[in-house]
């Protein structure tokens, strides 16, 4: 059945626990479709997991749509959620509204997220007034890495915990659907949690989320260049794929692959009388 912003509210209400990974292609969408994934976002991590920067700030509107594309057309069942990425929504309402248009026109996204509390209020307000439905983003936001000096745990003390509640606040009678909590202390995402009638996300937030979301290829071992300690490694694809590769070189470089069951075969006369 398909999942949309209806079956988020439903399984807050009834205490089910919400399922979300990222992913970037249409083979990948598909595999975590089939098993069951309540939802899909198309993070802006694929600046960092996908193409090779160090942070999120250099991902463009054209790699997001380009991306989120892929994914709509291997997901049936799951929401997919496109992600607004640094400076697509900033500057006002309109370039918000305008943007996450684009996401659900041309990526065929179903809900848009955006990153920030207070600040950017009026663009969560514009895009769901034009039916977009938008998730929200608050505590460590990546795109503000340069702002908070790294990628550090937001909200332990008791001013920033405030802020943290109020944007919670702010987003949600804003009009978002759900609210991501990425790196923020479990007690905190779990009186966020408590208090919201949206459901929570969490990322580094603890289990008192409504759901989880995880980057696939930390979930999976595949990325390896920086493991935050809130995840867990779920199955090792990276070594299955290593292995995978030196048995393809190996069996390449001996003449054991291709064998005679991955070849096509042609009447002998006919080489016969090309010779
Ligand atoms: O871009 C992304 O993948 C995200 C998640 C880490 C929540 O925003």
């Amino acid at each position: 059945m398909k999942n949309t912003v209806a079956t988020f509210a439903e399984m807050k209400k009834n205490g089910e626990k919400i399922t979300m990974l990222t992913a970037y292609d249409y083979s990948t969408a598909k595999l975590m479709d089939e098993a069951g994934i309540n939802a899909i976002l198309v993070g802006d991590s694929l600046g960092m997991v996908m193409m090779g920067y160090e942070d999120t700030i250099s991902v463009t509107m054209e790699d997001m749509i380009h991306h989120t594309a892929c994914v709509a057309r291997g997901a049936k069942n799951a929401l997919v959620v496109g992600d607004m990425p640094f400076l697509s929504y900033h500057e006002n309402a309109s370039q918000a509204v305008h943007n996450a248009g684009r996401l659900l026109k041309e990526g065929r996204a179903q809900a848009v997220k955006l990153e920030g509390g207070a600040h950017v209020k009026e663009q969560i307000k514009a895009i769901t007034d034009a039916q977009i439905p938008v998730m929200a983003h608050i505590g460590m936001t990546p795109q503000s890495v340069n702002a908070f000096g790294g990628f550090k745990v937001q909200g332990k003390g008791l001013d920033a915990a405030k802020r943290i509640l109020e944007d919670a606040y702010i987003v949600q009678e804003a009009g978002a659907f759900a609210v991501t909590l990425e790196c923020v202390p479990e007690a905190l995402a779990t009186l966020i949690t408590e208090k919201l009638d949206i459901p929570t996300i969490g990322i580094g937030a603890g289990a008192g989320c409504d759901g989880q979301v995880l980057v696939y290829q930390d979930a999976l071992s595949i990325y390896s260049d920086f493991t935050p300690k809130f995840v867990k490694h779920f199955a090792n694809v990276g070594e299955v794929m290593r292995q995978g590769i030196a048995s393809y070189i190996e069996e390449t470089k001996s003449g054991a692959f291709p064998a005679a069951e991955h070849t096509f075969k042609i009447d002998q006369d006919i080489i016969e009388k090309l010779k």
